[in-house]
């Protein structure tokens, strides 16, 4: 029973084959192939827009530094919620890649910044100051770390908030498609019609090998060229790009990402249910998408850690249990019958 994260899980057998179909021949290197090319269209009717650049990496940890970077510069700060992964599990590359940034840490319920804690923060915003570090910088991160969900009315208006001190605006969409699924928004309501300026999309944990689209909409189209030669700079140039960009092909042609995350969701709620049955356990976070918070009691505990099921234990003292498009009903099963034995 492998509950640790939806990136243990294997790739999508489509990935696989969209992979051997793009190893045919030679192809121009570095983003100037046919795939890539077709990516760009599906991008567009996926976003809805022709006003898009995107860039892949193999690692949400890059796509994420590298989009923070051309949107702050080395002496300004990013708001960000303090659970966020790009506080807690990056080991500084926002602030690497970005020659400097600070990271300013919001708090909030749930992974999600509290409203008051960010209208505190840019009220007090002084870039004008010179003794302190201003917020050039707004990140966000849907489905946030505690597995709960933005609506996009929310995310909508933390960005306008923002906006209108002058920040420019990140999503982390690591699990974007958990998100969509669970909120029913689309992917251009919940990025660029709410003003989101770079997403970092992520197909890893949804079912590619290593697939992650950095996304830069509107105006900020501008600073594309500088996010290439900091792609290039920092070694995230992949010379045969095709290799990605079919990867991101597979997933996005007929709607395979989000099939895909829905069941991922499905199946987190019937396994918070399983869990739940028991007496004395308690969600720690409502379930919006594919993992699962769970507060157990120590007789519980006990019998998951000897029947070595893999999860994490979480700060704040809950377990971390995360399902994927391969998690099966039989893991689920499993699951059922060894809490019969508390
Ligand atoms: C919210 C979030 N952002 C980004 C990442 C990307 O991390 P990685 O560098 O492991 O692909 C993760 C992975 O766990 C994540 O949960």
């Amino acid at each position: 029973m492998d509950f640790s994260s939806d990136t243990a899980a294997p790739a999508h057998p489509a990935v696989i084959e969209a992979i051997a179909a793009a190893n045919q021949g030679n192809q121009p290197s570095y983003g100037g192939d046919e795939v890539t090319a077709r990516l760009r269209r599906h991008l567009s009717e996926t976003f809805e827009t022709d006003d898009l650049d995107f860039w892949l990496c193999a690692s949400g940890t890059a796509s994420n530094a590298l989009a923070l970077s051309i949107l702050c510069s080395p002496i300004g700060a990013i708001a960000c919620h303090e659970e966020a992964h790009i506080e807690r599990d990056e080991r500084g590359a926002p602030e690497f890649f970005s020659g400097g940034a600070k990271l300013r840490l919001l708090p909030g319920h749930g992974g999600q910044i509290d409203e008051t804690a960010l209208r505190a923060a840019l009220a007090a915003n002084n870039p004008n100051f010179v003794h302190e570090t201003p917020l050039e910088a707004l990140s966000l991160t849907n489905l946030t770390e505690c597995g709960t969900a933005y609506p996009t009315s929310k995310i909508e208006q933390f960005v306008s908030l923002a906006k209108a001190e002058g920040l420019n605006a990140h999503l982390d969409g690591a699990r974007l498609a958990n998100a969509l699924a669970s909120t029913g928004a689309s992917p251009a309501e919940m990025s660029w019609k709410a003003g989101i300026d770079v997403l970092t999309l992520g197909l890893t944990k949804t079912g590619a090998i290593g697939c992650e689209i950095i996304l830069v909409f509107g105006s900020k189209r501008a600073e594309f060229p500088q996010l290439q030669a900091r792609a290039k700079r920092s070694g995230h140039m992949p010379p045969k790009m095709r290799f990605l960009a079919a990867q991101a092909e597979a997933m996005l042609t007929d709607n395979l990402w989000m099939t895909l995350a829905a069941k991922a969701n499905q199946t987190a709620r019937e396994f918070a249910d399983i869990l739940c049955a028991k007496p004395g356990v308690t969600l720690a976070y409502p379930v919006d998408g594919n993992e699962v918070f769970c507060m157990l009691p120590p007789k519980i505990e006990a019998l998951i850690r000897k029947a070595g099921v893999k999860c994490y234990p979480w700060p704040g003292g809950s377990y971390r249990f995360v399902c994927s498009w391969t998690t099966l009903a039989s893991d689920l099963e499993a699951m059922r019958d060894l809490l019969a034995e508390s």
